[in-house]
């Protein structure tokens, strides 16, 4: 009793107190304000029937203790139908009003009518990392999910298709919504909606292999003109910039090109983010470490060493040709 105590308190404190932008009760969203509502619920009622128990309990260890001197047998009892029924009716309708509670909550979160101006984002989980696709807006990207915030009048919705190519993932960012299996061979619907800009993060929130736990995601909630804009940039081809023509011309003579898109290149491979404009992402590696130029040239150099088991092999590159090849892809704005 004494040890799962201190798990659920070490679990409440851990959920409740962690960093802002991954705290379960620092919610932004509908579908996450539910969860945090029944969150509460459930802990008040448990906590409240752990209180009554406990403290039965302790009352009668010492009230009725065996005390010094009395040798009398205590009253023996053999059963009471009011107190047996008392006590299964009433957890009954406990469990029952719960059951009712959490339903409602269900409901609400599986929205499944779409509002007309609802964004929808093709979500399709890889081993191990995120891609994202707009299809109205003919964006592709990776591991940074961009969204407009809507406000007082026009809660902006976005629905996530939720898609697998190889393993079963889940899609779970607290601030905004409750987790979401991500399936090879069906497509699952998550929404929210937030009115607060900001960076909120999630993560893979099922066991999908040896780097599950740095498939990370962060999703940035921006206002519509910024969302705007991010669009508009993300849907225009690369820009070939011939001051790197060297490492151009070795990412599409390596096997770069198999595996990643840069629109606007021959380069078209579809197994590996899409890095037309890799450089507008705050991350590498799905969230593993800051974009920045000794990141890069360390990850495409060896990123067995960075994320190992990741399918992003080390070419064997020498330095003149790592120089070239990250001095190209530092164009892609
Ligand atoms: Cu993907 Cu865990």
């Amino acid at each position: 009793g004494i040890l799962l105590l201190a798990f659920g308190l070490l679990f409440f404190a851990s959920s409740v107190f962690a960093a802002g932008e991954t705290n379960i009760v620092q919610t932004v969203s509908p579908p996450a304000d539910s969860i945090k509502f029944l969150f509460y619920l459930l802990l008040a009622v448990v906590g409240a029937i752990f209180l009554i128990v406990e403290g039965a309990l302790i009352y009668c260890m010492v009230r009725f203790r065996k005390r010094e001197g009395d040798e009398s047998e205590p009253p023996q009892i053999y059963g009471s139908k009011p107190v047996e029924i008392a006590w299964t009716v009433a957890p009954a309708l406990i469990v029952f009003v719960l059951f009712l509670v959490v339903l409602r909550s269900i409901v609400q979160i599986r929205k499944v009518d779409v509002p007309e101006d609802a964004l929808r984002v093709v979500v399709t989980g890889h081993q191990w990392w995120w891609e994202f696709h707009y299809p109205e807006l003919g964006v592709t990207t990776a591991n940074e999910l961009h969204v407009p915030i809507g406000d007082d009048e026009n809660e902006r919705a976005v629905f996530l298709d939720l898609q697998s190519v190889d393993v079963i993932h889940s899609f779970w960012v607290p601030q905004l919504s409750g987790k979401m299996d991500v399936v090879p061979g069906r497509t699952n619907l998550l929404w929210f909606a937030t009115k607060q800009p900001g960076l909120y993060r999630g993560q893979c929130a099922e066991y999908c292999g040896t780097q599950h736990a740095n498939m990370l995601l962060r999703v940035v909630a921006e206002s519509p003109e910024e969302f705007e804009r991010w669009a508009a940039q993300q849907a225009k081809p690369a820009v070939d910039d011939p001051k790197v023509a060297a490492g151009r011309q070795l990412f599409m003579s390596l096997a770069c090109m198999n595996c990643h898109t840069i629109k606007g290149t021959p380069a078209n491979g579809t197994f590996a983010p899409d890095l037309t404009h890799l450089m507008s992402r705050q991350t590498l590696a799905s969230g593993m470490v800051e974009n920045n130029p000794k990141n890069l040239r360390d990850w495409v150099d060896n990123p067995q060493s960075i994320k190992p088991g990741c399918l992003m092999p080390s070419f064997q590159l020498s330095s003149k040709q790592l120089d070239d090849l990250v001095a190209y892809l530092e164009t892609l704005h």
